[in-house]
């Protein structure tokens, strides 16, 4: 029955008769309009949170959520050109550019001796204003020199890379776990309660084979999908 329930919501969703944030009738109302127990319509109503195409605000209500992003994972693309190709403006908000000598772990990862001077770019990733990721590349400073003076609130850090630095990226090597957020990544991602994020992370190379960047991500997990193409 509550599988029954889900069908009529998610063909509402899919057809458009409830939109992105549109709030759902409550419970009780469900509950009358379709002929089910409140039980039922709980259970479905919390399958749907979990599966991301509904959201509550503590007090307010259950909402429609906004339709996830689907990233296909075969090309090495930029967050700006992912956004852009689903006709969305992307922008950022720096939370930190700054030079630092790189600690051990980020060392191993990049490939240079510790201490190395790396530039540390941590960004709020935004879509249409919507926050969707916290991103923290580091990039050797030697690769280059003067990143720390770019504005990376409108610009993309791998346009940035390519036509300023001449560094070609070909190839990535990402890793994408579940987990849950931590305070403050919950603050700035405007995170619902319940929901998990995907966290990532990426070495990406130039076309001589040298790493250009480690990156540490944290995205909304109900706002991505990621795709893979199996052969
Ligand atoms: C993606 C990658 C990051 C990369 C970023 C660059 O989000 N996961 O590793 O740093 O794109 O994005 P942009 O060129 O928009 O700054």
């Amino acid at each position: 029955m509550f599988e029954q329930v889900k069908t009529i919501l998610d063909s509402a969703i899919a057809g458009g008769e409830l939109g992105p944030h549109q709030r759902i009738p409550s419970e009780r109302e469900l509950s009358v309009a379709l002929g089910a127990s409140r039980m039922t319509i709980r259970q479905a109503l919390v399958e749907m949170m979990a599966e991301g195409s509904l959201y509550t605000r503590s007090g307010k209500g259950t909402y429609v959520a906004e339709r996830k992003i689907e990233q296909p994972l075969q090309r090495l693309t930029s967050f700006t050109e992912d956004i852009r190709a689903r006709g969305s403006r992307p922008a950022s908000r720096v939370l930190a550019l700054a030079l630092l000598p790189a600690p051990l772990e980020l060392a191993v990862a990049l490939g240079v001796r510790p201490g190395t001077e790396l530039v540390r770019l941590r960004r709020l990733r935004l879509a249409n204003d919507d926050p969707l990721a916290i991103e923290t590349s580091h990039v050797a400073h030697a690769l280059c020199p003067g990143l720390v003076d770019v504005d990376f609130s409108t610009s993309s850090l791998y346009e940035t890379l390519t036509t300023r630095y001449g560094l070609t990226l070909r190839s990535a090597k990402q890793t994408i776990e579940a987990s849950e957020a931590l305070p403050d990544e919950r603050q700035l991602l405007d995170l619902p309660r319940h929901v998990p994020v995907l966290r990532l992370h990426r070495l990406t190379f130039a076309d001589d084979g040298r790493v250009v960047e480690f990156v540490r991500a944290v995205y909304r997990g109900d706002r991505y999908q990621l795709q893979v193409q199996l052969r």
